[in-house]
């Protein structure tokens, strides 16, 4: 079997850019004629929906890892609608208040027949659908749910922020979860403030940074008012590839097909 890759973007704290980054990965990498799927695995606070405007089939993720429909049903094909060379399949996550509120709510039973399912999710997707990148979009911090996308993943992508609380809240995660799980793991700092870029800053705050969190920083990517400004919908690096954080995700990706 041609095996495909499964990379999990996580991190502590919400708000950091999994999706935002989730979403321009898959987009990097289809663009380049390969075949990913993107999963909305942010069952608490879900956001792909809005990238893809709506569009869909009946059933979201929620439902197959419930055990109520089988994974063609949830699957829907982007790539005529973002015009990408290599097929984007995205799994959308149900943001109704009653899907979340259920997701919350999960005990860790159902979330063991979740990770069966999302283990069978991804055998589906490499062997009978031939992906070759699969980047689950997670829920922040330790939940049962995040786990679950950590413990499928070959390599997990960590974002972090300078603030301290997320510094140190990620240093204990990697800890507890990551070297439990001898997942590879590397890190992206986003919204740097752009004082810390600045001449000899930027190796203090890369050599800061690596001793902290004990992993490898692949890139450091300041607070962009253009990116704040933009609609869910717009994929920077399809639209405004020249951007400098459209360049900074395709250095990111050029890193992860390495790995
Ligand atoms: N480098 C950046 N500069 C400015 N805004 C950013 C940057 N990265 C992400 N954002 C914005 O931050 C917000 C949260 O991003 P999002 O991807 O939804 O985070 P998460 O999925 O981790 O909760 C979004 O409005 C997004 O556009
Ligand atoms: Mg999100």
């Amino acid at each position: 079997m041609n095996r495909g890759k499964v990379l999990a973007v996580h991190s502590y704290k919400g708000g950091t850019g999994k999706s935002v980054v989730s979403t321009n990965l898959a987009a990097i990498f289809s663009r380049k004629g390969k075949d990913v799927c993107l999963i909305d695995l942010d069952l608490r606070a879900p956001s792909l929906h809005k990238v893809f405007n709506g569009e869909g089939g009946k059933f979201r993720v929620n439902d197959f890892l419930d055990g109520r429909c089988e994974p063609g049903d949830i699957i829907f094909d982007a790539s005529k609608m973002l015009g990408t060379p290599g097929r984007l399949l995205a799994i959308l996550a149900d943001p109704s208040m009653g899907a979340i509120r259920e997701a919350i709510s999960k005990d860790r039973g159902r979330e063991m027949i979740a990770l069966r399912r999302l283990i069978s999710l991804n055998e589906y997707l490499q062997r009978e659908m031939g992906v070759n990148y699969i980047i689950i979009d997670t829920s922040p911090g330790m939940s049962y749910s995040s786990i679950n996308s950590v413990a499928v993943a070959d390599l997990v992508l960590v974002l972090t922020t300078w603030d301290a609380s997320d510094l140190s809240g990620s240093k204990e995660m990697i800890g507890e979860l990551y070297h439990v799980l001898e997942k590879k793991a590397t890190v992206l700092m986003n919204k740097v403030p752009a004082k810390l870029l600045t001449g000899s800053w930027r190796e203090r705050t890369i050599k800061r940074l690596t001793k902290t969190l004990a992993l490898p920083v692949i890139e450091l990517i300041p607070c962009y008012c253009d990116v704040l400004a933009q609609e869910r919908s717009t994929i920077m690096t399809l639209e405004m590839p020249e951007h400098p954080f459209s360049r900074s995700l395709f250095r990111v990706a050029e890193h992860l097909e390495k790995e």
